[in-house]
């Protein structure tokens, strides 16, 4: 096994929808990353419960049990947390899904404590600009809770916008814990910057949320109204996490607006691609 890689302990699992799971585990001491970053987690089918109990004649113990399978995933807390927490899609046949939906607490899972990634606020150049736009979908939203229980990045902005993507209601998770974040990290700092959270639910109406997908919210201004802030190459860093199709159309529809890529550390515009 490399170096890098730890066995932590699953803490608490939250189950949002059938497709939708968000779990904690243990943080081993010497690991450190930045808010935004992500990390390779590995799951092993044979220290899981579930397949512990399973029959071997059962039709699910076909996954080989003895393969580590390793996937990336953001870190939703924060760097100063003392557990790490994730945010998980459910793929029915993913190979590491489909395994890492049945945990359960007290699971062992496999970490690799090399953090990567540059969806980092660290990747802009100062001096910064006023207004901080984090647009996600699905489970994109991770890296964006992490930032956003980072004091720095309240003190580093005047405004931050987040829109955050779903198809329904119930796959709109976290919400109770983004409208505390003002409170809760907001009420920390000197000038804070105020926190405008902007639902989006693309597949029923919903009150209160919109309802069409970024690039055309972007295009008809109609985000930008709901914030209440314009969207300017002076005045804006844009980060997009989640589907690598919402990444690329909404990257054309903020470069129609005038907004360029960052490169260097220099632009507004910052993507991770899921797959
Ligand atoms: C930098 C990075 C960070 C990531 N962070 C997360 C994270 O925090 N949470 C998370 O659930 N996944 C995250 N992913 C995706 C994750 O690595 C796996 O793809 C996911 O766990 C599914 O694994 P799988 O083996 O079950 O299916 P895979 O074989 O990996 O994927 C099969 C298909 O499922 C779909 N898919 C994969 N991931 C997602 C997703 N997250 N949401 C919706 N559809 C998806 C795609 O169509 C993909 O082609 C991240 C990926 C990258 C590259
Ligand atoms: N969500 C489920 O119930 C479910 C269940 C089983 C499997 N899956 C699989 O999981 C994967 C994705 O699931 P998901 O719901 O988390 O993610 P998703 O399909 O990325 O949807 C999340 C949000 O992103 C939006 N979106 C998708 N493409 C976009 C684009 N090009 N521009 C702007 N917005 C865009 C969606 O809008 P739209 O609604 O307009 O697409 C939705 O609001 C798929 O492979 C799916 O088959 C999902």
């Amino acid at each position: 096994m490399s170096d890098n890689i730890q066995t932590v302990t699953v803490l608490s699992k939250t189950t949002w929808t059938p497709n939708l799971f968000s779990f904690t585990v243990s943080r081993p001491d010497s690991f450190k990353f930045t808010a935004g970053q992500f990390v390779r987690l590995g799951v092993n089918p044979s220290q899981l419960k579930y397949y512990q109990q399973t029959d071997a004649s059962d039709e699910t113990a076909d996954i080989a049990l003895n393969e580590d399978v390793f996937r990336a995933y953001s870190i939703v807390s924060s760097p100063f947390d003392e557990v790490i927490e994730f945010f998980s899609i459910v793929i029915p046949d993913g190979a590491f899904t489909s395994q890492l939906q049945h945990l359960q607490v007290g699971d062992e899972l496999l970490l690799n404590t090399m953090p990567f990634g540059f969806l980092t606020l660290a990747r802009y150049q100062k001096p910064l600009p006023k207004d901080l736009w984090l647009l996600a979908t699905g489970t994109g939203l991770a890296p964006f809770l992490s930032m956003l229980q980072d004091l720095k990045t309240w003190e580093d902005y005047e405004h931050i916008v987040l829109a955050y993507s779903a198809r329904s209601l119930d796959e709109l998770a976290y919400v109770e814990k983004i409208e505390s974040l003002q409170e809760d990290f907001g009420t920390l700092v000197d000038n804070p910057a105020r926190l405008i959270f902007i639902p989006i639910v693309t597949r029923e109406p919903v009150e209160g949320a919109l309802s069409e997908r970024l690039p055309k919210l972007l295009l008809e201004g109609t985000l930008q109204a709901r914030a209440g802030i314009a969207l300017d190459i002076d005045t804006t860093h844009v980060m997009l996490c989640g589907n690598p199709d919402m990444v690329e159309d909404t990257k054309e529809a903020l470069k129609t607006l005038g907004l360029v890529m960052n490169r260097r550390g220099e632009g507004n515009i910052a993507v991770e691609n899921y797959w």
